[in-house]
């Protein structure tokens, strides 16, 4: 049973209205109400301290349907936090699928590996620890050793500053086809309004350049409005 009582707002400073909220309530009671899993890992996140800054619920079945549309075997998910969208991810996949997601705080780590044992995922979720940027530059070199092979589907989430460092080292871990999306590419307008001194939003106007610019990529953003306030998320097809 899903537990109507968890609200995770984060509601835009900008848009003040919470009709989005009740608009979130409807799509999530009728279209996610058979998502048992995700909903039992949101009521055990409530529990833990941490960041009230994972996908909302129809954005992580959003990933979901990907994953599946897409017959996905290989997801790399950098910025794991407490797993809720690893959760997502690895629930699209088929038996011999796997998830591989990165993150730097331990403290996230352990409560990501008890919520991927509660959920029963455990096997087919695998988590790196340490600066992603760090840990990437570990699997291209592990990729050109031939140890480990390219990514069907990259959801980069984590710090927003090195979203271009990310988007080269993913693309090296990439395979025509592959599937990236990256999250809170619009962050309340933000992404328009903020002057270039923000190293965050900096980071995501050179991430929107480097798509624009890269002939092998081909990308498209769009706006959300949810409980997690007013942002996007950007799709890329490595082609
Ligand atoms: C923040 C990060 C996120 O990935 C997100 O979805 C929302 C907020 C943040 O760092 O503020
Ligand atoms: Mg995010």
């Amino acid at each position: 049973m899903r537990n109507k009582k968890i609200v995770n707002t984060m509601r835009s400073k900008v848009f003040k209205s919470d009709l989005p909220d009740q608009v979130e309530t409807y799509i999530e009671d009728l279209l996610l109400s058979r998502d048992d899993v995700p909903a039992q890992v949101l009521a055990f996140h409530a529990t833990q301290i941490m960041p009230k800054i994972n996908v909302a619920p129809s954005q992580g079945k959003l990933l979901n349907l990907l994953v599946r549309m897409a017959g996905v075997k290989r997801v790399l998910e950098i910025g794991t936090l407490g797993g809720y969208s690893t959760v997502w991810m690895a629930l699209g996949l088929p038996q011999d699928g796997h998830v591989t997601t990165i993150d730097f705080d331990e403290r996230y780590v352990q409560i990501a590996h008890e919520t991927f044992a509660m959920s029963g995922l455990a096997d087919r979720i695998s988590i790196r620890q340490g600066m992603a940027a760090e840990v990437l530059q570990q699997m291209v070199e592990e990729h050109q050793q031939g140890q480990l092979d390219t990514y069907d589907f990259i959801f980069i989430d984590a710090d927003k500053e090195n979203n271009p460092l990310y988007l080269e080292y993913c693309l090296q871990l990439s395979h025509s086809g592959t599937i990236i999306v990256a999250d809170n590419v619009v962050r309340d307008g933000k992404l328009i309004t903020e002057t270039d001194k923000a190293p965050n939003i900096r980071g995501l106007r050179q991430y929107y350049q480097d798509l624009a610019s890269n002939p092998a990529l081909d990308s498209t953003a769009f706006q959300t409005v949810s409980t997690k306030g007013w942002d996007g998320l950007c799709i890329t097809l490595v082609k």
